[in-house]
């Protein structure tokens, strides 16, 4: 192997270990640093409590519906939470965290 090969594939190899924890906790992150503020205060359906969350759930068609009015923003809960940067994927994750009891 070429010294510029291994040199890649360490690269890889380090990038792929470092990258997976981060995607694992993702929703987590988004949640704490945009979505706290008011899910993590009561200005906001409080996170992580079923009582609140699970007739959400079930009125707006689990995540994947909830995902929906987020995106829009619905009465006092702004577009997208304020994470104007956020994709689809990663709104999601914060919200799978706030409904994961
Ligand atoms: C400025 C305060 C605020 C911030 C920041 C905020 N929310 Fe909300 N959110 C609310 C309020 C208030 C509601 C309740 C709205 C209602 O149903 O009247 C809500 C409701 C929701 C709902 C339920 C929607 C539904 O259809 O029942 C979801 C999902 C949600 N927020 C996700 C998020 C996510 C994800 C973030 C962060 C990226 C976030 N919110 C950030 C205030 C906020």
């Amino acid at each position: 192997m070429k010294l510029t090969q291994k040199i890649t594939t360490t690269i890889a190899i380090s990038l792929m270990t470092m990258t997976l924890p981060i995607q694992a906790g993702e929703g987590e992150n988004i949640y704490n640093q945009y979505c706290m503020a008011c899910h993590g205060t009561g200005i906001g359906p409080m996170a992580r409590q079923q009582n609140i969350w699970q007739p959400r759930l079930q009125q707006k068609g689990g995540v994947d519906g909830l995902l929906k009015s987020a995106k829009t923003g619905i009465n006092a809960m702004p577009p997208k939470g304020t994470c104007m940067n956020c994709t689809d994927e990663q709104l999601h994750s914060a919200i799978t965290y706030m409904t994961t009891f």
